[in-house]
């Protein structure tokens, strides 16, 4: 799919935008603090229904005002959607589906993106929070109905912790608490459904990750994902990550059972801590190359390399997948952070996808297969976009 045209009201630094965009590469040229990245973000709303940079819609909603709208004209081949998005500062948000009323977890279905940024990194040297977060956004690309299914773990999980919370704070012992197990139950049927997906993901990108990291590091360092998941009885979110990771995935009823076996052993430490302890948000998605974990070992161009080669990855699954063509790529200010070998086959690896988006500051910084489609943007304002050709002639403007 490619975007044709995105427009913004009240979004971030943005007034109101109008930006059309081409088949292939299309440059977004601007100094810093202009609101590149912030058109990035827009589009990577519609795909993951959240922002990769924070996790809460009312930041991009624009100073002073009520509510932001995104709106985009999609093309999949023939067929054109106009995905419509309004984020209201209070209150949940709305989407429009071709001008109708929609459910915000349709957008998903038609927007496919997969965005490069400079916070990569942190999904390979961050906290397990990243990756998961990185993960879930995956997905929902591909089955837009975990959207749900991650909305609603997250609501039964913090009504499970209250409950966990009150109950410590009024003395009350574990079999006492026979309320709990309601609350037992929605967290293990949605939190097995979570895992299950997050395992069945990781083992479907594993050989798109290693072809992508052979092809960006030129070296082949068997880069490897693995969850290591709390109802096995790994801690990552308490620095207990390493030693007991998944052999193998598991069958749905497999993962309930252990779930269940999982709660009633941490039981009386939860209600000690009044803290949910163990289900997919306490798990972490273990990388390593040269199998020795990323997180801690790898150097710096390592990280760079696995964390290029998760998002080529994702989008050849996407890709490979969708019926809908490729997802549209936005490559936000990723050049400036690599060494001339992996700008080049970084440029190379995603030239050949229906639609590129690349930001930077500095213009040179951006690859010759790239360099088309050049528009500058001011302060919240987007220039007529120019093809490279008319630049040229006007070079001294
Ligand atoms: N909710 C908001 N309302 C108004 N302005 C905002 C809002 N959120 C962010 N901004 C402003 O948007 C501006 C542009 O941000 P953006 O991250 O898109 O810049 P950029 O062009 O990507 O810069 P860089 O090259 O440094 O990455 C910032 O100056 C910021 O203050
Ligand atoms: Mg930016």
């Amino acid at each position: 799919m490619i975007v044709e045209h995105l427009s913004l009201v009240d979004f971030r630094n943005y007034a109101t935008a109008e930006l059309a965009l081409h088949t292939g590469p299309n440059v977004l040229v601007g100094r810093n603090g202009q609101g590149k990245t912030n058109l990035a973000e827009a589009v990577v709303f519609l795909a993951t229904l959240g922002s990769h940079r924070v996790s809460s819609d009312a930041p991009m909603v624009r100073d002073g005002q009520e509510y932001a709208i995104i709106r985009a004209r999609l093309s999949h081949g023939e067929r054109k959607v106009l995905a419509e998005v309004q984020l209201n500062r209070q209150g949940s948000n709305k989407a429009r589906i071709n001008g109708s009323p929609a459910k915000t977890s349709e957008l998903p279905r038609y927007a496919h993106v997969v965005l490069f940024a400079p916070e990569d990194l942190q999904i390979v040297r961050g906290d397990p929070s990243s990756r998961r977060r990185f993960a879930d956004q995956l997905l929902i690309q591909r089955a837009p109905r975990m959207s749900a299914v991650l909305g609603d773990y997250d609501r039964v999980l913090k009504q499970r912790t209250a409950l966990l919370k009150s109950a410590r704070a009024r003395g009350i012992r574990g079999e006492a608490l026979s309320t709990l197990d309601v609350w037992d139950d929605k967290l293990v049927a949605l939190g097995s459904e979570i895992i299950v997906a997050r395992q069945r993901l990781a083992a479907d990108l594993q050989q798109p990750v290693a072809d992508a990291y052979a092809s960006i590091a030129g070296a082949d360092h068997q880069p490897q994902l693995d969850w290591a998941l709390s109802i096995r009885g790994a801690d990552p979110e308490d620095g207990e990550g390493g030693a007991l990771e998944s052999d193998g995935t598991l069958s749905p009823s497999m993962c309930a059972e252990l779930f269940r076996a999982s709660l009633l052993a941490k039981r009386t430490q939860e209600l000690d801590r009044g803290l949910t302890l163990t289900g997919p948000h306490r798990d972490d998605l273990v990388l390593r190359v040269r199998g020795l974990p990323v997180k801690g070992y790898a150097s710096h161009g390592e990280s760079w390399s696995v964390a290029l080669a998760l998002r080529l990855a994702s989008a050849e699954l996407l890709r490979s997948e969708s019926p809908a063509g490729d997802p549209v790529l936005i490559l936000d200010d990723v050049f400036a952070e690599l060494d001339a070998d992996r700008r080049q086959r970084l440029a190379s690896l995603t030239a050949g996808y229906e639609q590129v988006v690349v930001t930077a500051a500095v213009e040179e910084d951006i690859p010759e297969v790239l360099h088309a489609h050049v528009v500058r943007i001011t302060a919240g304002t987007i220039s007529d976009e120019r093809s490279l050709a008319q630049d040229e002639e006007t070079a001294d403007d």
